[in-house]
């Protein structure tokens, strides 16, 4: 496995490290946790990466590709639209040619492994967004880093999280999916772990990244409304009772057999994300 120029990757002022999807939820984080370099974040807006940047972008030392469709039931209905901006923007981002951190994600993965997966393990996506996410980890070329992780949620953008924090105050009850297991991963926690791969010289290649522990999403549900104290009763239904349009992996834990950065509990996670949405709320 090819190893980083690790003298290159030094981190610190004079590292220049470029971020995509830098308005995204993990873009936002990767910006705060890497605020210590010499930081290039880039909106959707400054670089649309289904096209090569219409300027030039000096030579970045290190990228952060953060910039992704990620609406999954959009896909199964623009999958063209979905690749273009996937695979096209992967395939643009590696051609800024410094090495590269690609976001991939457990939905490369049909589920039916019934046991957490490792970097070993064969992917065979179930849906067109998970195809998409597939041929963007090849696009990434062989200086990259996959980090693939799942069921993220911040304080900012569109998450689960902040979905049931409005439905909680909103209703009563809410109806969620009970048969689909993953590791909800805060963003922060997954930005922090990808400065540590990236400075700790880890090779190129496949890397799972997720929260420790796993929960279905109705669970999920009632930890959200119980870290914030909200009065809503969860009814568990079934994937197939949801009908959402894509299909989705039952069980898509995912964990490492190469020593990846360890990160803490998605219930940590949690508690760390509404402690922030409640201070931004009062400041
Ligand atoms: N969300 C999850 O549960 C999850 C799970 C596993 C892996 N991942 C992966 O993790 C990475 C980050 O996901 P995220 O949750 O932070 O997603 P996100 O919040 O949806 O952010 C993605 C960002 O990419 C931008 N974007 C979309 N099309 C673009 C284009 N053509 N050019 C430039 N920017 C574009 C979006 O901007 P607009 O909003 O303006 O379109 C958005 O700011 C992605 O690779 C995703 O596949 C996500």
């Amino acid at each position: 496995m090819e190893h980083p120029d690790t003298d290159a990757l030094r981190a610190g002022p004079s590292r220049r490290v470029l971020i995509t999807g830098a308005g995204g939820q993990l873009g936002a984080a990767l910006a705060e946790v890497f605020a210590a370099d010499d930081v290039l974040a880039l909106t959707h807006d400054d670089w649309d990466v289904r096209f090569p940047p219409r300027i030039s972008l000096g030579r970045p030392d290190l990228v952060l590709h953060a910039a992704a469709w990620t609406n999954v039931d959009g896909a199964e209905d623009d999958p063209q639209g979905a690749a273009e901006v996937n695979v096209g923007g992967t395939t643009h981002a590696a051609e800024l040619g410094a090495p590269l951190v690609a976001y991939s994600t457990d939905y490369v993965f049909n589920g039916r492994k019934g046991a957490p997966y490792t970097e070993s393990d064969g992917p065979a996506p179930l849906s067109a967004y998970g195809r998409t996410k597939l041929h963007a980890e090849a696009a990434a070329g062989e200086s990259a880093w996959v980090v693939r992780s799942s069921w993220l949620f911040g304080p900012t953008g569109h998450n689960f999280v902040r979905t049931m924090l409005r439905l909680g105050a909103e209703r009563d009850e809410v109806a969620v999916v009970d048969d689909q297991r993953g590791s909800p991963t805060f963003v922060a926690h997954l930005a922090a772990a990808t400065r540590e791969l990236v400075n700790g010289g880890a090779p190129f290649g496949i890397w799972h990244i997720a929260a420790a522990g796993d929960c279905t999403w109705a669970e999920l549900a009632e930890a959200i409304f119980d870290e914030a104290g909200l009065d809503c009763r969860v009814r568990r239904i079934t994937t197939a009772e949801f009908g959402a349009k894509a299909p989705r992996p039952a069980v898509s834990v995912l964990r490492s057999e190469k020593g990846a950065p360890e990160l803490p509990h998605w219930r940590e996670g949690l508690a760390a994300c509404i402690a922030l949405l409640r201070e931004r709320a009062t400041s």
